[in-house]
């Protein structure tokens, strides 16, 4: 099966819409336009044939239950636009649903307790947006809770508990993996089994020298080991990949590097799932 290739909406990527490779596009939710149909990004010139909505504070980590408002809102703006389906990030944003909002997600403590809250939330959230497919992305942290389990188990074991989607994130792998010193493949070699349905991030980020730390700043071109790893993270789950998305939110590039990306996705994507006859571009 052929992911279905796609960015994530900005304003600055609208200049590839046509772009013969693009078949899918992300909305994130935080970001969405008002009004939101994404025709009126298109032009209406085209269909695309994959719709995703991604959130970012829907904080399945937080021990309250995920805000029935904020869901409420996600599938609308999901139904506004044909999606099919919503994901958000493997984190919390907040103590509660009250309480502070921190602006921007936070591993959570990877321990028993805390699996158990998010697969609640995760399974309150799949219930919800049914039957729109939900996924949940690992993300990338500057640093870690004290836990008991490693975070591919915790994983894992929550994508076995509630059937959620996997959001893949590679460049998070590759980040943490450099920042925390694992080895990114076995990192997706373990988790892939587990997965039943998968969407992938491929994004460019750098490494900060002041802080000693890879950061998904989603600022520069796809660096080769994070083409790599995403070949493998095909091989790892073929067949099962629903669509994969770039990710770029800061210097952003000329609309030849954007079609030359897009190229570069589908071509890794068709030479590991045998379709089509192609030679991957350097
Ligand atoms: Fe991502």
């Amino acid at each position: 099966m052929l992911p279905a290739i796609g960015v994530a909406i900005r304003r600055e990527n609208r200049i590839v819409f046509d772009d013969e490779s693009l078949n899918a596009l992300e909305i994130t939710f935080e970001r969405a336009d008002d009004p939101l149909r994404t025709y009126r990004y298109i032009g209406e010139t085209r269909d695309f044939d994959y719709v995703s909505v991604h959130g970012l504070k829907l904080s399945v980590g937080s021990p309250d239950e995920p805000s029935k408002h904020y869901m409420d809102m996600m599938l609308d703006v999901a139904q506004e636009n044909g999606a099919v389906s919503l994901s958000d990030h493997l984190g919390f944003t907040r103590d509660s649903n009250q309480g502070t909002e921190m602006g921007h997600f936070a591993l959570v403590p990877l321990t028993e307790p805390a699996l158990d809250v998010v697969c609640r939330n995760v399974e309150i959230a799949m219930a919800h947006f049914a039957p729109l497919h939900f996924f949940i992305e690992n993300i990338a942290y500057v640093c870690k809770f004290g836990g008991t389990l490693e975070e591919a188990d915790f994983i894992s074991r929550m994508l076995d508990r509630t059937g959620v989607g996997w959001l893949l994130d590679v460049t998070n792998v590759y980040a943490n993996g450099t920042n925390y010193n694992y080895d990114p493949y076995e990192f997706i070699r373990r988790v892939a089994p587990h997965a039943s349905r998968v969407q992938m991030h491929l994004a460019g980020g750098y490494f900060d020298k002041e802080v000693d730390m890879y950061l998904d700043s989603h600022s520069h071109p796809i660096p080769d080991p994070i083409w790599d790893l995403y070949k493998f993270a095909i091989e790892q789950n073929k067949g099962k990949v629903d669509c994969v998305f770039i990710e770029r939110d800061q210097n952003f590039p000329e609309e030849a590097e954007w079609r030359a990306e897009l190229k570069k996705m589908r071509q890794i994507a068709e030479q590991v799932e045998g379709v089509g006859s192609v030679e991957v571009s350097q």
